[in-house]
């Protein structure tokens, strides 16, 4: 068995699910995983070639992933304008054309980040892209949701380690053996 090959590809406003995306990383390390984290705005799509698997992560907006006006919301409420310029929705419309139609394409897990006490709500941004995904012809094997407190954060107590333990399942929902190309 050789090793899974993974990237991580994140939208953070504030810092939450990019610290999530940390623990799901440190998760996947402990059941041996290769693993790269990459921030949405410099991700390049090309780094999927070489990938088992992609984890894909971003704070759900708006009951869904993040659109210009929805971060500009957040760089009101005090977010870094630098994360405003792009998200996983943009990112997402070029990504199945990236890829060469003869490549086989990576598994996806998804997870999002979403406001504990408006858990009721339906909406999530990890469905969002498992459904566009999964439309696409990916096999997206785990979508969940962490929680954090507020718009700002900070991550709901137990979630970091419910993060690390997610990831220490993922390795083990896919196969080895895409070959070497890109990061992965
Ligand atoms: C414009 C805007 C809309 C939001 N809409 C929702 C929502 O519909 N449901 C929810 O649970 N959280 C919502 N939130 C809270 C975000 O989920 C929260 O800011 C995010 O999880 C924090 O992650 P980050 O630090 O990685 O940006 C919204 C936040 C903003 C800024």
């Amino acid at each position: 068995m050789g090793t899974v090959k993974v990237v991580i590809v994140f939208e953070s406003m504030f810092g939450n699910t990019s610290a999530l995306a940390g623990d799901v990383m440190a998760g996947l390390a402990d059941a041996g995983a290769d693993i790269t984290l990459a921030d949405v705005a410099t991700a390049p799509r090309q780094v999927l070639l070489g990938c088992d698997l992609v984890v894909l992560a971003a704070p759900t907006h708006a009951l869904t992933l993040s659109r210009p006006e929805s971060r500009a919301e957040a760089v009101d409420k005090g977010a870094d304008p630098a994360h405003a310029a792009t998200g996983l929705r943009e990112w997402l419309t070029t990504l199945a054309a990236s890829l060469p139609v003869t490549s086989s394409r990576p598994s996806i897990a998804v997870f999002d980040t979403r406001v504990r006490k408006a858990r009721h709500l339906p909406g999530s941004a990890a469905r969002s892209v498992a459904r566009t995904l999964g439309k696409s012809g990916f096999a997206v094997v785990d979508r969940t949701s962490f929680y954090v407190e507020g718009i700002t954060g900070p991550v709901t107590p137990g979630e970091h380690e419910q993060a690390r333990a997610w990831g220490r399942g993922l390795a083990g929902l896919v196969r080895p053996g895409a070959p070497t190309q890109g990061v992965c």
